[in-house]
């Protein structure tokens, strides 16, 4: 059986991309299936920003590929863990669900690393390029967790 996770962020070109692509190079793709997506439509259709993709390609990984898309309610169903970046994502994902078994789907990413603490992957879109390093570090810790757990 497939186990399938889903990185969202706002506009599914910074963060959630890259949190998707490190994953994805961390896991057996027979039994894991990984995938992004933005609770806004603002980027729909984009690849992942220029400073993501870029990140990325220091960490030997390809993320350019991606493709943004809008989070969908039909994802509590396609979907075994949704893992928000930051307390928005997770209140907007939260606003579409409609049973607790749906809402028990979502996480924020980085109670994995550090359990109940709550923090958030700033966005890194209006910031430096060092947010994006920054913010590649904490996504690769988490999912190094995420990982080891699959
Ligand atoms: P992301 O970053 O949520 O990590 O993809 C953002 C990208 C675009 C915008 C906001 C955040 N925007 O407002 O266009």
């Amino acid at each position: 059986m497939h186990t399938k996770i889903l990185m969202v962020c706002l506009g599914n070109i910074c963060r959630s991309p890259l949190a998707h692509g490190i994953l994805k190079s961390m896991v057996d793709h027979d039994t894991i299936f990984v995938d992004s997506a933005g609770t806004s439509a603002f980027h729909k259709g984009e690849a992942p920003d220029i400073r993501s993709i870029g990140v990325a390609e220091k960490h030997y990984l390809n993320i350019s590929n991606q493709k943004s898309r809008q989070f969908l309610a039909s994802d509590f169903d396609a979907f075994d863990v949704i893992y928000a970046m930051d307390t928005a994502n997770k209140k907007n994902i939260l606003a579409l669900a409609k049973t607790d078994a749906h809402k028990q789907k979502v996480k924020l990413i980085l109670n994995e690393s550090n359990p109940g603490l709550d923090l958030e992957v700033p966005d890194p879109y209006y910031g430096g390029k060092n947010g994006f390093e920054d913010v590649y570090q904490m996504l690769h810790k988490a999912c190094l967790i995420i990982a080891k757990k699959l």
